[in-house]
């Protein structure tokens, strides 16, 4: 078969693959092939058990793959033989040199930018799809033009803003795609055609267009802004906390303002995931670079309440259960640091599991899909922890039941079944604010939720 365009991914990871997967699904007359450096992931993508959980990727994947779907190795052949090339490559905070733990590490992506420049031998636009600080298209453009090859290179901004758990019902209906461009005839040109790729199965309404630097900056904020709210929201519920207010209602209450708008502002025992604290750090970063030291500030404060929520959770803990919790026995229930993904990049409950075992508490950790993840994050903690699937099996026995993630499984349990198999006075502390608290009070835990008043049945 002839195909209209030859699109190539550069990253096979949780945005590469998902993204290139509903272009293929979407266009059958594109030929769309991923590559990633890593053959193992590249199996994965090609077998019955993919290398991420996401609901609805399997189907969308099975779908279009060896039909115009493609997964492979083979870097080098997918360039030369491409006209549009996205480039979804990780790229984590630095941990080394200078900006270490605050900037973007930039090696993952210019290693992709000289493959792409050695292999060329035809024009390509080249689209980031990867979060990078703003003006990283200027590099991509003196990298790809540095050996005078003859060949012209378009580099195009599309920022990913789609959210894990939920990646396929986001690519198929975006609120928007955003493309920045150099606003030359060339770049205006390769932007059109970016567009109408898009155009497939979004409208145009919904498909924005900007330079190419807003654009950059505009996922960087994006991201800031969400994980703002959550911040805002959790250092409320600490005032709630002191105060017998009860955060549920007070987002209630400012959320039925449309101006404030009631999404994102759900307390938990803190935001996780690979990108809110990578994505505003690097914000961080680039204001102390322009010298914005008070703008900089600001953004990172976000992070340092985020920091503080998990501390803070771990605390009440350790008040609650008698200033000690040496040798009690406390189930994580769920692990993932979301519903509905097995991901569990910078999940609160790593943290909390760190600060447990720090005070000598023994874990076991519950979760229907991230525990081949949780048991590879904490094989080098040291402690005692065991990794059961069965809630009700994890609950057996522990002193308290902590839980992590807001997966819909956990409000459905027995949790009178679970009270009869755990040492009393059993606790629940729940990071999600997702179960009945009067009910679980009312079959005799002690209850302690985020930002409302805890239930004890102790004078
Ligand atoms: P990931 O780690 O899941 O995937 C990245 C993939 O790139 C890996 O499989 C890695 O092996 C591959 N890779 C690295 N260097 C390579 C090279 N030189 N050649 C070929 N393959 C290479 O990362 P991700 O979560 O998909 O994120 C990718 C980018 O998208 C990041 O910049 C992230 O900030 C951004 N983003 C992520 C999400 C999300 O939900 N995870 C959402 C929006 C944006
Ligand atoms: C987030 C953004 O929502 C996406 O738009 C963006 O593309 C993506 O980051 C990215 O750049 O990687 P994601 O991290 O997958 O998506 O998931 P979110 O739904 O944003 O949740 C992030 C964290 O915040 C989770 O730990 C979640 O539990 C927490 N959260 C979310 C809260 O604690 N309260 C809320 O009200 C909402």
């Amino acid at each position: 078969m002839i195909f209209e365009k030859n699109i190539l991914c550069i990253g096979a990871g949780y945005v590469g693959g998902p993204t290139m997967a509903m272009i293929a699904y979407k266009c059958p007359q594109y030929r769309v092939t991923v590559v990633d450096i890593n053959p193992e992931r590249i199996a994965q993508w090609n077998s019955d058990e993919l290398p991420i959980y996401e609901p609805g990727l399997y189907e969308v994947v099975k779908a279009s793959r060896d039909r115009n779907l493609f997964f492979s190795t083979d870097i080098e052949k997918g360039i030369i033989e491409s006209e549009i090339i996205f480039v979804s490559v990780n790229t984590p905070t630095k941990t080394f040199g200078v900006g270490a733990g605050m900037a973007a590490d930039l090696q993952y992506w210019e290693k992709t930018a000289r493959q792409i420049l050695q292999c060329a031998k035809t024009p390509k636009i080249i689209v980031e799809k990867s979060t990078l600080p703003v003006k990283t298209a200027l590099a991509m453009e003196r990298i790809l033009n540095s050996e005078n090859k003859g060949i012209h290179f378009d580099v195009l901004s599309n920022p990913e803003f789609l959210a894990e758990g939920t990646a396929i019902k986001d690519l198929e209906k975006p609120d928007r795609v955003l493309i920045g461009s150099s606003l030359t005839d060339s770049g205006l040109k390769a932007r059109d055609e970016l567009v109408e790729i898009y155009a497939n199965w979004v409208t145009t309404d919904n498909i924005i267009t900007s330079n190419i630097w807003s654009s950059e900056l505009s996922k960087l904020v994006a991201n800031a802004f969400l994980a703002q709210r959550i911040s805002s929201i959790n250092s409320i519920s600490s005032l709630c906390e002191e105060t017998d207010a009860d955060i549920s209602e007070v987002a209630h209450a400012i959320g039925m303002d449309c101006r404030i708008g009631n999404r994102f502002i759900n307390a938990s025992v803190g935001f996780g995931g690979s990108c809110f604290k990578k994505d505003i750090l690097n914000l961080v970063y680039l204001c102390r670079h322009y010298g914005l030291n008070e703008v900089a500030d600001y953004w990172e404060s976000v992070v340092k309440i985020n920091d503080y929520q998990k501390e803070r959770f771990v605390y009440n803990m350790l008040t609650a259960m008698f200033n000690t919790l040496a040798g009690k026995k406390i189930c994580l229930l769920g692990f993932a640091f979301k519903a509905n993904t097995g991901d569990t990049r910078e999940t609160p409950a790593i943290t909390i599991a760190q600060k447990l075992i720090d005070e000598n508490a023994e874990l076991v950790i519950s979760d229907p899909q991230a525990l081949k993840n949780a048991k590879a994050d904490l094989k080098d903690m040291g402690g005692k922890i065991s990794y059961v699937e069965d809630p009700y099996k994890a609950a057996s026995g522990t002193h308290a039941i902590a839980v992590m993630t807001e997966w819909d499984l956990y409000k459905e349990l027995d949790y009178d079944k679970i009270y009869q198999s755990m040492n009393k006075p059993a606790f629940i502390f729940d990071g999600r604010n997702i179960l009945d608290h009067k009910k679980l009070f009312g079959i005799g835990f002690n209850v302690f939720p985020i930002g409302k008043p805890s239930m004890t049945h102790f004078d």
